[in-house]
């Protein structure tokens, strides 16, 4: 008999179609989000969900699982969607999706930097509104990246692959992590995270979102960077004070911002909105048809392995 799996959201035809191969598949047709007794009523007699970063896995919702689930296989690399030490406690294991969305996670991190660096979002809000008037020598300046110093939060798979990138743009490397890592692309380790905020002209968000970096860049953090830095964020958005974010912005402690994850998705704080010098994405890092197949495809192993009695190489809890 064929496991039977949930899938929670709509994925690529070719992930599906896969899926159907190997699982007794109930889908979720119209795509909506679920909620917690939704999920726990569509997850009756399933033996595995492949869940995705809209599904709010904490432990209510862990909790109200049936019993014969066994498996989670989230279609993400964050797995900050899931309390795992909830399903660890249900005996519900636990995978994620690394590797697969590194560069493409990388090219929207390079996007954001070049996009608030360059003022992208002014820029084409003059176009649309018509408001452009002329090319003026004086207009819309922007900050060059040449020479300029990346801070990389986080040295981990993207952060390299961001600052592999970055280097094509002849820019300074910095990074901290609780380690200094081996292949670290010869960028500049900074022990403490203040050290590497005060040499950040740029500083780009690549850390997990733990309860240790929930807020981690507030008021404080902001302050130790130098005046008119930019700040990317591809992480998650919680890693951000937005209170401390928006009033750098608006007082120029802050020139731009990068934003591609938010506190609260998609319900984002207005304030972002109006903000001329906040180049802003909707969650698009791993947004291309070939991430989103290999994230597809990357959880079906997972749960290949899981239940042919392999432990899964994505295993998390
Ligand atoms: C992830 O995989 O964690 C991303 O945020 C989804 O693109």
């Amino acid at each position: 008999m064929a496991p039977k799996l949930l899938i929670t959201r709509k994925l690529p035809p070719d992930v599906l179609a896969r899926a159907a191969r190997t699982y007794d598949v109930e889908y979720n047709t119209d795509d909506s989000l679920w909620d917690n007794a939704q999920l726990a009523a569509r997850a009756v007699g399933k033996d595995a969900l492949l869940a995705t970063v809209t599904d709010r896995l904490g432990a209510e919702a862990i909790e109200r699982l049936p019993q014969s689930v066994r498996i989670i296989a989230s279609f993400s690399v964050g797995t900050d969607h899931i309390d795992v030490e909830a399903a660890r406690l249900r005996g519900i294991a636990v995978t994620n999706t690394p590797d697969v969305l590194t560069d493409a996670t990388a090219e929207i991190a390079l996007l954001l930097i070049l996009g608030a660096a360059r003022g992208a979002a002014a820029g084409m809000a003059s176009i649309r509104e018509g408001t452009w008037a002329n090319w003026a020598p004086t207009g819309m300046l922007g900050i060059s990246l040449t020479g300029k110093r990346l801070g990389i939060l986080g040295m981990g798979r993207i952060g390299r692959a961001t600052a592999r990138r970055a280097r094509a743009f002849s820019m300074e490397i910095h990074y901290h992590n609780r380690r200094r890592v081996e292949a670290d692309e010869g960028a500049t380790w900074h022990e403490s995270f203040d050290g590497l905020l005060r040499v950040s002209d740029i500083l780009s968000v690549h850390c997990a979102s733990t309860p240790e970096t929930r807020k981690l860049i507030d008021a404080r953090a902001l302050a130790l960077l130098p005046r008119g830095a930019i700040v990317v964020n591809t992480a998650r958005g919680d890693i951000i004070d937005d209170d401390a974010l928006i009033a750098a912005l608006q007082i120029g402690q802050v020139a731009a911002a990068g934003l591609d994850v938010f506190n609260n998705e998609p319900n984002i704080d207005p304030r972002y909105r109006t903000q001329a010098n906040a180049f802003l994405l909707p969650h698009l890092g791993s947004a291309t048809l070939e991430t989103r197949n290999a994230m597809g495809f990357r959880a079906l192993d997972n749960l290949d392995d899981f239940f042919a009695g392999r432990e899964p190489r994505d295993r998390v809890g």
